[in-house]
């Protein structure tokens, strides 16, 4: 149901994975679980690349959202005041599955929105003098608008390189790269060609060290687990949700330190609620309230969590990974 397997280990990978209970995947059931399977059986493209078919939970919100609560959110009376708990739900709900506190949860159009919003943000704290190290294994959504503002704001940018020897962005590098000028460090979780995760929280720690803030890009590795976001260390962690399952929107997890320290991007009155500062335009309020529904759809699937998201997105994340896995292994031994 993915389109990369993620290669794991290949640098001591995260030491944020707790434990978690083994479920081994009922594809029967999953499959229920998505409309798209319903109308006939010739093959559904599950790629998600451009954006994955959502889970019935979605779909369902996403209909009870357009057809009950259609209404400017946040109001006194009854539909209104429904809709922005659903709304609230959603940050809820994703804030226990990624270890974060309900007010670090942004939802933005796009993940690319995200970070253009983001780097006009950091425009008005970095200057010449200043450097930002970005990677050649980020995505352009990640890499290209902070390029840009590096250059707008006359700082210098670094560039890590992955080393050609391994294939792998070294941490060696990354320190040769970092020093009392570095002001951000961008990098993606795990490569979006071959699939290599990168050691998030060592790499967060050093920039830390450094003084710098981290952004990462998890939009390739989303697909394949929901992560503790919270243990890992990154100032901003962001993903694209119509790659989950989910509605088409981006997820950016600003912590609040950082929410804080950046100027607002949005509107004046709003500048006093942490989620909003990096959200310059109107929500789009029945996706954000049916962004939370994919992790029943999680819930659903791992059954032993107990009422534990964070548990029962640890145990997914295994149970595909470890689907992915088997899948790749002729994949694996067919390669040259
Ligand atoms: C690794 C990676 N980062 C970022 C993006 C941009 O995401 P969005 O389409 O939500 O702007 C993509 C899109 O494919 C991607 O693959």
């Amino acid at each position: 149901m993915t389109m990369t397997s993620l290669v794991r280990g290949a640098m001591g990978a995260s030491a944020t994975t707790r434990s978690y209970d083994r479920v081994v995947l009922d594809l029967e059931r999953i499959r229920s679980h998505f409309p798209a399977f319903d109308n006939g059986s010739e093959p559904r493209f599950f790629e998600n690349a451009g954006g994955s078919f959502a889970c019935r939970q979605t779909t369902d919100a996403l209909n009870r959202f357009y057809t009950e609560t259609k209404v400017q959110p946040y109001s006194k009376y009854q539909m209104s005041a429904t809709a922005g708990e659903l709304m609230d739900h959603s940050h809820e709900r994703w804030a226990q599955a990624l270890g974060v506190t309900n007010s670090e949860i942004v939802f933005g159009p796009s993940t690319s929105m995200n970070t253009y919003v983001l780097s006009h943000a950091f425009a008005e704290r970095i200057g010449p003098g200043d450097e930002v190290i970005v990677t050649n294994q980020d995505h352009e959504a990640n890499t290209g608008a902070t390029r840009r503002m590096v250059e707008s704001t006359g700082a210098t940018l670094r560039e890590w390189q992955v080393d050609p020897s391994f294939g792998l962005l070294g941490l060696d590098a990354l320190e040769g790269l970092l020093s009392a000028k570095t002001k951000l460090v961008t990098f993606p979780h795990c490569s979006n060609i071959v699939g290599t995760e990168n050691d998030v929280p060592a790499i967060c720690q050093l920039a830390r060290q450094a003084g710098a803030r981290t952004i990462v890009d998890g939009v390739s590795y989303a697909p394949h687990g929901f992560s503790d976001v919270g243990a890992m260390g990154a100032d901003v962690y962001l993903f694209s949700m119509y790659k989950t399952f989910s509605v088409h929107q981006g997820l950016m997890v600003l912590r609040d330190e950082l929410a804080h320290e950046l100027p607002n991007q949005s509107h004046y009155f709003n500048a006093d609620v942490a989620r909003k500062r990096m959200s310059p335009a109107g929500p789009d309020h029945a996706q954000v309230a049916s962004a939370g529904a994919v992790l029943d759809y999680v819930e659903a699937t791992t059954p032993n969590h107990e009422g534990d998201l964070r548990r029962a997105c640890e145990a997914a994340k295994h149970a595909w990974q470890e689907h992915e896995d088997a899948l790749l292994q002729p994949v694996l031994r067919n390669l040259p």
